[in-house]
């Protein structure tokens, strides 16, 4: 019996991820592995919207991959590869591209934020037409489930369109993918200001926990975590957002409910809370960390499974691209 297909992807953006991509993303997608045929993607193409450093780009793409397999993605179950290796994407990205509003592409409002904040000379046609990239990324494998976050939605729904688009008017040859809802559990926020996600962009670093970072500056940030006045261990996210994401990440951490949690700490001070979150994340960073180094140690070893990977990815989303192509007269 074949499984259904999963797609997702992370940009290569930072050295190190943070909490909310581990919990929010690598968690959830080793959960899922094993009963999808999942295509995990570091999409360095993605990345080139955000204009990096280009050796700065070679390693984080790595340090990403290796952070993936080290979380216990296994590139033997899933298909791990970097999004560049597979020239497939930039190639139906193109002919998606053809059938594309300007005036669609326009209305993502991730587009209108970011373009908004960097004024239109240094807004790239990359960053507008990112969205279709993306939809190309996924529609190759003839993905059925993309685990979204709110923030990619839109960009899901555009390519749901385009997938059914294409095939009227061409005929069949996309599966139009659905949605994995995630649990509201599964998003982090930052520790200094519990109202806004964890972000790579936060403006100061003090809210932001890095899985490569040394677990002694990790548990320091936790231990100044913002809290409330109440001195009450209840999961309440309007009325107390810092302890409530400490629970989440304890949770998240720790495998035990919100729940148990709870009762265990009852009538205890917030410092013991916060001791037992940084076990919790020690726990699971700690060994995460060692194996990201050990696997950047041996760059040789992890180009090979990449390439193998890519060699897996290329196979399927090749036959896409050459019946897209077929398709429209290519
Ligand atoms: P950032 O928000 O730091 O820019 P990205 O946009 O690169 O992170 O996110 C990559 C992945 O990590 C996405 O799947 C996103 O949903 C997830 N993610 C990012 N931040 C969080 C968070 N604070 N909580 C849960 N998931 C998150
Ligand atoms: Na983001």
């Amino acid at each position: 019996m074949t499984k259904p297909v999963l797609f997702s992807g992370m940009q290569p953006s930072n050295d190190s991820l943070h909490l909310g991509n581990f919990v929010g993303a690598l968690q959830q997608w080793v959960a899922l592995q094993a009963e999808y045929d999942a295509y995990y993607c570091v999409v360095d193409l993605h990345a080139l919207t955000s204009s990096p450093n280009p050796e700065e780009l070679r390693a984080r793409t790595r340090s990403t991959a290796a952070q993936y397999m080290a979380a216990g993605i296994d590139a033997s179950q899933s298909t791990l590869y970097v999004q560049s290796h597979v020239p497939a994407h930039a190639q139906l990205s193109w002919v998606l591209n053809n059938i594309t509003g300007f005036g669609e592409a326009g209305r993502m409002t991730q587009f209108k934020d970011k373009s908004a904040r960097f004024g239109a000379d240094s807004t790239t046609v990359g960053l507008f037409t990112y969205p279709v990239l993306m939809a190309a990324d996924i529609l190759l494998y003839q993905t059925r489930a993309v685990p979204v976050g709110e923030d990619q939605r839109q960009h899901l729904e555009l390519t749901r369109d385009l997938a059914g688009r294409f095939n009227s008017r061409f005929g069949d040859t996309f599966t139009v993918p659905e949605p994995v809802i995630l649990k509201e559990t599964a998003k982090i926020y930052d520790l200094q200001h519990p109202g806004s996600k964890m972000s790579k962009s936060a403006e100061s670093e003090a809210g932001l926990i890095k899985v490569l970072d040394d677990p002694k500056v990790n548990a320091k940030k936790i231990m100044r975590a913002v809290t409330d006045d109440e001195a009450s261990i209840r999961f309440d996210r309007e009325a107390k957002p810092g302890i409530s994401n400490l629970l989440t990440i304890f949770s998240a951490m720790s495998g035990w409910t919100i729940d148990a949690i709870v009762d265990e700490y009852q009538g205890r001070g917030y410092g013991d809370l916060k001791k037992g979150v940084v076990d919790a994340v020690t726990a699971v960073f700690e060994p995460v960390r060692t194996r990201t180094l050990e696997l950047l140690d041996d760059p040789a070893e992890l180009d090979r499974l990449l390439a193998q990977n890519a060699a897996k990815a290329n196979e399927v989303a090749e036959k896409t691209l050459a019946l897209a192509y077929e398709r429209v007269g290519l």
